[in-house]
């Protein structure tokens, strides 16, 4: 876990990514303090890369009114603060998640669902079809052929406000669900359009979206694409569908699969160890390309086993990032790799407990 990998120009020190954290913490998408801490903690805690969170490409393409955005020129600035703290400070790379929610946009902040404080905002909730996410859930209006026409042009610019900011790395978000991730699955996309049918035509908006992202991002710089590699649901993804996704974003130009599951219909995922390692495994042996594996991956132990395996290429950790922000620098000291410390900090590293 800590030898070095390379993705185009970008190397990252180590195989420990964070996982993009949805913070509801912006104000009209502009990130600001918590997100330099956030994001620069992490960084300074060790990991290789972080991944900042989904942001959004069009106002209304957001989980709620707090969500990050990169829909226009004022987020660059702000966004640039946390990435310059990032390079200027540590050894890590940073990322950033572009996204469109979609039929999932406008279901508040997280810590409000559910509660007498959850607000919607009256976003334009749009999807391939009028399916909504679960029973409860609002029902999406079916995205017209102008908006259709329009996306590639929206994530061009957010690329190009990314590359401003100066993020290394973009990931380019087609699972849980969100709009992207709409289109791909049969459980949300009910077309009878070219856009609709079988799984060639389901992926043709995303790689025509990310074919703009590709040409307007930096040739050395790569692009994760994070899938739902299944869907956990009768007449969903299965794995086999997810090694053509991935082959699908390969002969495309994508760098690494960023593999996750689940989250298109509120059906829940086993909540088990490690459980998505095996769909980044079965993805990076059969489409024959890097793949980033998350989900409860906890300690040293298990990302030494995925990376010396050959399992995965990188260990993806979110909530584990949450708790411990530090995670790389205390595993490293744990299994006895010397692993520096910030000038700053370095007494720190050197700390023993007298008791
Ligand atoms: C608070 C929170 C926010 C999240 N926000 C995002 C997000 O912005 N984009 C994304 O792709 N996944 C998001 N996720 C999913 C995580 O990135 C990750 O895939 C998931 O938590 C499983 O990894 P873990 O077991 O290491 O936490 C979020 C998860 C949590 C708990």
């Amino acid at each position: 876990m800590f030898t070095p990998y390379k993705l185009r120009g970008v190397e990252m020190i180590n195989r420990v990514v964070m996982s993009p954290l949805c913070m509801y913490s912006a104000e009209d998408g502009v990130v600001g303090d918590w997100h330099v801490v956030h994001l620069g903690s992490r960084a300074m805690g060790g990991a290789g890369l972080v991944i900042a969170e989904m942001s959004a490409v069009h106002p209304d393409g957001r989980i709620s009114i707090r969500d990050a955005g990169i829909w226009d020129d004022k987020h660059i600035e702000p966004w640039k603060r946390v990435v310059d703290f990032v390079h200027e400070n540590t050894d890590s790379k940073i990322g950033l998640q572009l996204g469109h929610a979609g039929r999932k946009g406008d279901t508040g902040l997280s810590w409000q669902r559910g509660t007498d404080a959850q607000m919607e905002y009256g976003f334009d909730i749009v999807a391939p079809t009028a399916i909504p996410v679960s029973e409860r859930a609002r029902t999406p209006r079916v995205i017209t052929d102008e908006e259709i026409t329009a996306l590639p042009g929206l994530y061009k610019r957010a690329t190009e406000r990314a590359e401003e900011a100066g993020f290394d790395v973009l990931n380019f978000h087609c699972a849980h669900g969100y709009l992207m991730s709409s289109f791909i699955s049969p459980l949300s996309n009910h077309r009878n359009d070219e856009l609709g049918g079988p799984l060639e035509n389901r992926m043709l908006l995303p790689l025509k979206i990310f074919a703009e992202v590709r040409k307007a991002w930096p040739e050395d710089k790569p692009i994760v694409v994070r899938i739902s590699a299944v869907d956990w649901e009768e007449g969903g993804h299965e794995i086999e569908d997810a090694v053509e996704i991935a082959k699908m974003f390969k002969a495309a130009g994508a760098d690494a699969m960023d593999v996750s599951s689940g989250m298109v219909t509120n059906k829940r995922p086993p909540d088990t160890s490690m459980f998505q390692v095996p769909f980044a495994e079965r993805i990076r042996a059969d489409a024959g390309m890097a793949t980033m594996a998350v989900g409860n991956i906890e300690t040293g132990e298990q990302m030494n086993d995925i990376i010396s395996n050959g399992r995965a290429d990188f260990c993806v950790v979110g909530r584990g990032h949450m708790y411990d922000p530090y995670l790389t620098r205390h595993i490293a000291r744990e299994i006895g790799y010397d692993y520096p410390w910030p000038n700053e900090y370095g007494r720190g590293g050197g700390f023993r407990s007298k008791l």
